[in-house]
């Protein structure tokens, strides 16, 4: 229901403690994680026990920036619940217009029952969120893509096995993807090595929390210089965009940067001989990885795809509902 609980904590509106958000892969723990993904391999497996569960529930989409994947697979997972999903454009919001997102959260959360958002600014994600009384999902900031970690986790334990102790190596830019990997392989138990250009590494304070995760978990992040030395070993090897969204401006500087992190066939056969290829998508073909990879044997980009729409579809009925579980 939309929320109309008492808030809590001070003079200004902010969640009850009874609603999270999904504004961070690290905000859940490894059990809520494993849950979540459980959650959408049953969801895939068996649709039709999903089917309605929310009937008439409504689901507010905002995206600031362009997208394919997030936003069809919020909206197909939204039918797919009985939901109705809203496609709101900044420019067809007050919010484009300057009404500030701490009043647009407490309009919508008098309205509907989840509200998904890509935006530029973690920081603003924040304060929105904290003032929405109905669960916030984060659809991607300039520093995490939350979503993004459950389905590529999800396609590794469908591919290869279970995640605890496996070895996933990530090379080229320490990005928003890169920073919900690591969150989401210190809480899985994995072996992340990611290899990155000077200059282009992760962000320390993500790194250091989540290898104290990883050290509860049993799992280790690793940040090296050489490719090479990443991917060795690996189960799986992950690249994304060299330039994201809003860096455009960076392109030509990060084009130099970046010779030498390209996901060539060269570079998988050092990985396991089992070892599967993943990325995010929207890939570029010649820059962060070379066409024989993605349209090769170790290519699992379309099943990764895919699993945003399942993973996407377990995180609003674990939200929504409160039912993490989803025993059916
Ligand atoms: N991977 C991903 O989030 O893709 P979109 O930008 O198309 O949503
Ligand atoms: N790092 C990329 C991911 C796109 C899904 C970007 O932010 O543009």
């Amino acid at each position: 229901m939309p929320g109309t609980a008492e808030p809590t904590g001070g003079a200004h509106a902010t969640t009850p403690a009874t609603t999270r958000h999904y504004l961070t892969v690290a905000s859940l723990t490894p059990d809520e994680f494993a849950r979540l993904i459980s959650l959408a391999r049953r969801m895939k497996a068996n649709p039709a026990p999903w089917r309605d569960a929310i009937p008439a529930g409504k689901l507010a989409l905002l995206f600031d920036k362009p997208s394919t994947r997030t936003r069809v697979s919020f909206e197909a997972a939204g039918v797919n619940l009985g939901m109705h999903p809203m496609m709101l454009r900044p420019d067809e919001l007050q919010i484009g217009r300057g009404e500030p997102p701490q009043d647009t959260a407490r309009v919508l959360s008098r309205m509907v029952d989840a509200i998904a958002w890509r935006t530029f600014s973690q920081a603003k994600m924040e304060a929105f969120a904290a003032y929405a009384t109905i669960p916030v999902i984060n659809a991607l900031t300039d520093e995490h893509h939350p979503c993004q970690a459950l389905a590529d986790l999800m396609t590794i334990e469908e591919s290869v096995g279970s995640l605890a102790g496996r070895r996933l190596a990530y090379v080229g830019d320490g990005n928003n993807v890169a920073h919900s990997l690591i969150e989401a392989a210190a809480l899985a138990g994995m072996d992340l090595a990611l290899a990155t250009p000077e200059g282009y590494e992760p962000d320390a304070t993500i790194l250091s929390m989540a290898r104290a995760r990883a050290a509860e978990t049993g799992g280790s992040i690793e940040v090296v210089r050489a490719p090479n030395e990443a991917v060795r070993g690996a189960d799986a090897v992950y690249t994304d965009v060299w330039t994201s969204m809003g860096e455009e401006q960076e392109r030509e500087a990060r084009l130099r940067a970046f010779q030498g992190y390209v996901v060539t066939p060269r570079l998988m056969e050092l990985a396991a001989p089992e070892a599967i290829f993943l990325h995010c998508l929207p890939a570029h073909r010649g820059e962060e990885v070379e066409e024989s990879v993605i349209e090769g044997r170790w290519s699992r980009v379309w099943d990764e795809a895919e699993n945003r729409l399942w993973t996407e579809q377990a995180v609003l009925y674990a939200l929504i509902t409160g039912d993490w579980s989803g025993e059916r």
